[in-house]
């Protein structure tokens, strides 16, 4: 390990690159080419760790499989943000058992934020024994090593070790997804302990890549004809807080903004404690990074945002919000809320509401609030029924899908900027809005008249709304 940066010695790359080697062998011997069966759960920062990890699996030889019954390995990379989530991936996992009876050769590998628990370890550990290799997220790095001991030795491996401070992978080639869209990670980790998230404790600290391993990565996804790149971090503001003052979050940008070619950058998640007005800005000034944030509030109490550790207030988040518009009339802005955190009583909510109001998000993500063990907030008395918070998320839901419909039905006889994706709709309106398109905001559009403009950027007008999409034509002019 590098003593200056989290990034994962040149050294330990080789030894983990001669594991990978012994694993490739290993099935060689079988005549055919091994296939891996990829699952994740959770954010997108899952998403780029599990393209991370078959960029690794393709080094040691697999190609991927689409059907459970056709893989050597399947591997559930698991979130545990939620209980919901993690629920969910108990059920997955108890489905392996079938797979492996049919296949006892199948190898199975649980892996990520909830790996990365104690609690849950050991539950796969006494109750799963069907489960092969679980590692945590600080073991990715050795995902080519537990491989190897697990179908050398033909044994269980469990690997939870690790630094908190975390670790930065550079020198694998992730195996993205097919299409114009691409995640792209500028840091890792969180050092923001907000009292109901699980993430700084299964994710480990803030660290940063470089801004030349960040712009060498940007270029090349540019070259492959990626159009539509966001840039990912737990907490994307803070970025280069850990490189001494060599860059930040507006300047990356401006860098990134500079690069030949013809896409659209986006970027999660933003923590309004951390966003400048210099971001916003940068964003106005620049060609290619869209008008567009997430700007998780979570609460419109300030005594809840204060109980959440979230280190604003509602004004705060509010002047953001003004300054942005004032620098972005056309902004999208979407959000994260919670209902229901310990504590929040329905004068508290009140204040979401008063908020959402106000502000007036495109979008929203909502969750009732989750107890997370080991976060402060699971010890936090927790008076209001289940059925109250239920009634206030509801409550939220018919706010928001009025205002974000509002907010549709004004594009209507608009023309806007989309890039047309590969996918088609089955429900449009009589069959006639079938393309899939998204604007700079990120807004799902329907577009007929797209065929064969799979790929690029083309004027549209809007002709109708809904409050999740938008339905338009290809403007006239926009040549095949
Ligand atoms: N319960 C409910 N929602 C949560 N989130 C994070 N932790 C919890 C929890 N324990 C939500 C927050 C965060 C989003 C990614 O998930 O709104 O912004
Ligand atoms: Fe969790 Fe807060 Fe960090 Fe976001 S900023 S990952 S909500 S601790």
């Amino acid at each position: 390990m590098d003593r200056t940066s989290r990034v994962v010695s040149a050294e330990e790359l080789e030894r983990q690159r001669a594991f990978a080697a012994r694993v490739r062998d290993h099935y060689a011997l079988r005549g055919r080419m091994p296939l891996a069966w990829t699952q994740t759960f959770g954010c997108q920062q899952n998403e780029a760790d599990t393209e991370l990890i078959r960029g690794m699996l393709a080094e040691m030889g697999f190609g991927f499989c689409e059907d459970v019954d056709e893989a050597d390995i399947v591997l559930i990379n698991t979130c545990a943000i939620r209980e919901h989530a993690e629920d969910r991936v108990y059920g997955n996992v108890g489905e392996l058992s079938h797979a492996k009876k049919k296949n006892p050769a199948l190898i199975t590998v649980l892996c990520g934020c909830m790996a990365q628990q104690k609690h849950v370890a050991e539950r796969i550990r006494s109750s799963y024994p069907y489960v092969d290799i679980v590692f945590g997220t600080h073991a990715l790095p050795r995902f080519p090593q537990l491989l190897f001991e697990c179908i050398s030795r033909k044994k269980r491996v469990f690997d939870l070790e690790g630094d908190e401070r975390g670790y930065i992978l550079e020198g694998v080639e992730p195996v993205r997804q097919k299409g114009r869209r691409a995640w792209l990670s500028i840091m890792y980790g969180c050092n923001n302990f907000c009292s109901y998230c699980v993430v700084p404790y299964v994710r480990g600290r803030e660290r940063s890549r470089t801004p030349e391993a960040i712009l060498a990565e940007f270029k090349s996804l540019v070259a492959q004809g990626y159009k539509d790149i966001t840039l990912l971090g737990q907490n994307v503001n803070s970025y280069g807080s850990d490189l001494g003052g060599a860059c930040d979050f507006p300047t990356l940008l401006e860098m990134i903004d500079e690069v030949p070619g013809e896409f659209w950058v986006r970027f999660m998640t933003s923590h309004p404690k951390d966003a400048s007005t210099r971001l916003f800005d940068v964003m106005a000034r620049s060609e290619r990074i869209c008008s567009s944030i997430h700007l998780p509030v979570q609460a419109g109490s300030d005594r809840v945002l204060h109980e959440m550790n979230r280190r604003y207030t509602a004004e705060k988040h509010l002047s953001l919000v003004d300054y942005a518009r004032s620098v972005m009339p056309d902004i999208t802005m979407t959000s994260d809320i919670i209902v229901g955190f310990p504590g929040e009583t329905d004068e508290d909510f009140q204040k979401t509401i008063d908020l959402l109001e106000r502000v007036r998000f495109d979008s929203l993500f909502t969750f009732i609030f989750s107890p997370r063990r080991g976060t402060k907030a699971w010890d936090m008395p927790d008076p209001m029924s289940r059925e109250n918070k239920q009634r206030n998320f509801d409550r939220l839901l018919a706010v928001q899908n009025r205002i974000s419909r509002e907010k549709n039905d004004e594009y209507v006889g608009r023309r806007v900027r989309v890039l047309v994706g590969e996918e088609e709709n089955e429900k449009s309106y009589n069959n006639e809005y079938t393309k899939q398109s998204r604007t700079e905001g990120f807004k799902l559009v329907y577009l007929r008249g797209a065929e064969g403009l799979e790929g690029r950027f083309v004027d549209a007008i809007i002709e109708r709304s809904s409050t999740w999409a938008l339905f338009g034509a290809v403007a006239d002019g926009e040549s095949r």
